[in-house]
């Protein structure tokens, strides 16, 4: 693997690879969901091009991106392991040059409720970020999690927009054994708020995905049944419990009955505060 920091390096290593060329982009922090996109990725491209870049666009506060976790050797070597040939790990001065007009690029309708809602111009930085790499590293697939669905359907209505027919492909989240989605995030939480978490975030939704197996279909009954769960541990702060229509991110309201929906996937989706982290995850739903 070749680790490259600038866009004239990058284009020089990308130029010594084959087609089809696979982007996963991460902020770093790489951790076994990292692993499993860069090696899905593996799978279905003759290349694999690995981003590291901790995008300042997307935080809302200062103190936030401050504290993201920096630890670009193990990043480097997990990267190498899982499959990446080129780790694409550029400074802010080079995606940003201070020389350059960045456009901020409208991540669109999709970007509005939930996260966008709860983080004032965080998906402008998403799609800002992920159009500039698409721009630079021109693949013609990138990978995205399934934990962070709201970006997710964001990054793909992003990808309809643009010309050059980039395959957005979904990665199912990786849990820990405790039912913790994988997050970098969660580094800094504390033992007890671990715990938290793992006893409520994962066991909220999957009380939804069983309770809907077993036939449940008002939204107002499963919502309750997921917002009890999260009640039981005073110290996870619940922001949103969201019902969705899986494609259009449309909102089910309580008195939905679920069954009359249609065909469309229905997105489960929450965030939650702990330790003063936010923690986000998903589940779809049948
Ligand atoms: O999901 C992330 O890690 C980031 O939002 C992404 C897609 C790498 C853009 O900075």
């Amino acid at each position: 693997m070749r680790t490259v920091t600038t866009r004239a390096e990058l284009e020089a290593a990308l130029a010594a690879h084959e087609r089809p060329r696979a982007l996963v982009p991460t902020m770093g922090a790489l951790h076994a969901g990292h692993a499993a996109l860069i090696s899905t990725a593996r799978r279905h491209a003759a290349t694999v091009v690995v981003s590291l870049f901790v995008n300042p666009l997307q935080f809302g506060s200062a103190t936030d991106l401050a504290r993201y976790p920096r630890t670009l050797d193990a990043d480097a070597r997990l990267a190498e392991a899982s499959g990446a040939d080129v780790l694409f790990a550029p400074a802010v001065e080079e995606m940003y040059p201070p020389t350059e007009v960045i456009p901020t690029i409208n991540p669109g309708p999709l970007a509005v409720r939930l996260e966008g809602a709860s983080r004032p111009g965080h998906f402008a930085g998403v799609a800002t970020v992920v159009s500039r790499l698409f721009d630079l590293v021109h693949p013609d697939l990138a990978l995205f999690g399934e934990k962070d669905a709201q970006q997710v359907r964001v990054v793909e209505w992003l990808a309809a927009q643009r010309s050059d027919q980039i395959r957005i492909m979904r990665v199912a989240t990786v849990r820990d054994r405790d039912g913790l989605a994988l997050s970098s995030r969660n580094q800094r939480l504390s033992q007890h708020g671990r715990q938290s978490a793992a006893r409520t975030i994962p066991v909220a939704l999957s009380l939804v995905a069983e309770a809907y197996a077993s036939g449940v279909r008002s939204v107002g009954t499963l919502r309750a049944l997921a917002e009890r769960v999260i009640a039981s541990e005073p110290s996870v702060e619940l922001d949103y419990l969201d019902f969705a229509n899986g494609d259009s991110l449309a909102p089910l309201p309580d008195s939905k009955e679920l069954h009359d929906t249609g065909a469309d996937p229905i997105l489960v989706s929450l965030a939650a505060v702990v330790d003063s982290v936010r923690l986000i995850d998903a589940i779809t739903i049948p």
